[in-house]
């Protein structure tokens, strides 16, 4: 569909999302077999892709009785699907079918019509270090003396596969690894450096991949809870190289939720005095977030959302005595089909209480593989606009996580629909087109 320019940027800016994306995935696990399963379904036609707004949403442009709303892949100069490709690291040997069938999200049926395409996907040696991911032994693992020497090795992976492709996105999909503050390491790419070459334990695995990918110029999202690219060195580097970044944690199950009816209790002034939330869940991402340093990485990165939706240092009658409970159980019977449950104690009207139960009956990885791939796309769509690719974070792309990376000293926005704004209008932006602000006075003239 041709979509008229207007004033502004011009789609020609916009380098065309030609040839091969080469899509680096770290993790071939759940989420990351799900994606790349999924992807070949949808390109043989064995399914759609729900849950992709690349793939199924549309963007309104101009007013509401222009009726114009083209797909967002039609509008945007995104990369097909059928020009992706994917590769990926692991620290078990298992190819792409293997990892799939041990996930065991996809039915055998499914998997058995895509068995050649995954099997040929063989994982990359990983750099592993179990002081991260406590629960995990890792067997196929690089060997270095130092981080630097690691990174290194990374670095050379991404350039064997540049040859190969025209493009290259990565993104974490790996376990969350134990929680780690911030420190001076993190604090400048010089001390970043420095840092590899010591072994410094402030540098994670998931640093050493979004060094070498931002090194290379290439995008990084960052699909867990991990500190990873939310620090000072990584965003210097991702704008130096104009190599986007965005992360932290795919907002798929209780989280959406969350930040769905949180803003709809704050927009009608209704308080909420607690809120508890419960999960069951049996994937190796459970049995990862059983050992409790990893729990505290994900722990963190859950809780953040209401405390900025409600902002309680506004709204104190309401929310100030709020209590924000979270447990995750690993319980192995319900494998990826988790389980959650909210109860939240809210009160109305001079100050009379009521419940809300939510129960969602869920399955990660299949709420979390269209985001990932959404996430890939958009990024590759970042590195090829002007107007963003060196800006570092892509806070637009809030939409897809729970704990949204954002400028320093600038609060990040969890309410999901207007962070479906802000991505719909960065879109219009950058293809030169009105934002749409919802007035709409101008239709009672
Ligand atoms: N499934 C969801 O809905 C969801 C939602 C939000 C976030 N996440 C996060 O996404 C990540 C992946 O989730 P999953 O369900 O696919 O988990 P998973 O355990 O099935 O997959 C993770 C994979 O990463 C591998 N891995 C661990 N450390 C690695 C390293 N250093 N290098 C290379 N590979 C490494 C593991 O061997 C495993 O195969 C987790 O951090 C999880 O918390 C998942």
């Amino acid at each position: 569909m041709a979509i008229e320019e207007k004033s502004g940027p011009v789609e020609e800016k916009i380098a065309p999302a030609r040839g091969k994306l080469g899509v680096m995935v770290v993790g071939l696990g759940a989420v990351a077999t799900t994606m790349i399963a999924g992807v070949e379904a949808v390109r043989r036609g064995l399914a759609k892709p729900i849950g992709s707004l690349t793939q199924m949403g549309t963007i309104r442009l101009g007013k509401r009785t222009d009726n114009t709303s083209p797909l967002i892949r039609d509008f945007v100069p995104l990369a097909r699907l059928d020009d992706i490709v994917f590769t990926g690291w692991d620290i078990f040997e298992d190819n792409v079918y293997e990892s799939a069938a041990h996930a065991a999200v996809l039915d055998k049926e499914t998997l058995a019509k895509l068995k050649p395409h995954l099997e040929a996907i063989k994982p990359l040696p990983a750099v592993f270090d179990q002081f991260y991911v406590k629960r995990l032994n890792g067997t196929y693992v690089k060997k270095g003396k130092s981080k630097r020497e690691l990174a290194d090795q990374l670095i050379e992976d991404i350039r064997a596969f540049k040859k190969t492709v025209d493009r290259v996105v990565m993104i974490w999909a790996g376990s969350t690894e134990i929680f780690l503050e911030p420190s001076a390491v993190h604090q400048s790419v010089e001390n970043f450096e420095k840092g590899l070459l010591a072994n410094d334990p402030g540098i994670a695995p998931s640093q050493i991949y979004a060094y070498a990918a931002l090194k290379e110029g290439v995008p990084f999202a960052n699909g867990a809870p991990n500190l990873t690219v939310d620090i000072p060195a990584m965003v210097c580097l991702s704008k130096k190289n104009a190599a986007p970044i965005c992360g932290k944690d795919f907002k798929t199950g209780q989280t959406f939720m969350k930040t769905v009816l949180a803003p709809a209790f704050k927009a009608r002034m209704l308080g909420v005095q607690g809120w508890f939330s419960t999960n069951i869940l049996g994937n190796r991402d459970g049995e990862v977030l059983d050992d409790p340093e990893s729990f505290k990485t994900k722990e963190e990165s859950k809780l953040g959302s209401l405390e900025y939706i409600f902002q309680p240092e506004l709204y104190p009658d309401l929310y100030k005595n709020l209590y924000h409970k979270i447990r995750i159980n690993y319980y192995p019977p319900r494998g990826d089909e988790k389980e959650a449950w909210d109860n939240i104690d809210i009160f109305g009207w001079l100050g009379y209480p009521m419940q809300v139960k939510v129960n969602f009956l869920c399955r990660d990885s299949i709420l979390a593989a269209p985001i990932a791939l959404d996430l890939v796309l958009f990024l590759d769509l970042a590195k090829r606009t002007p107007d963003l690719r060196s800006l570092g974070i892509q806070e637009w792309l809030s939409f897809y996580l729970k704990s949204p990376q954002t400028a320093e000293g600038l609060y990040p926005e969890h309410d999901l629909f207007i962070q479906s704004m802000k991505l719909k209008n960065t879109l219009r932006h950058i293809m030169g087109h009105d934002l749409i602000t919802h007035l709409g006075l101008d239709y009672y003239d």
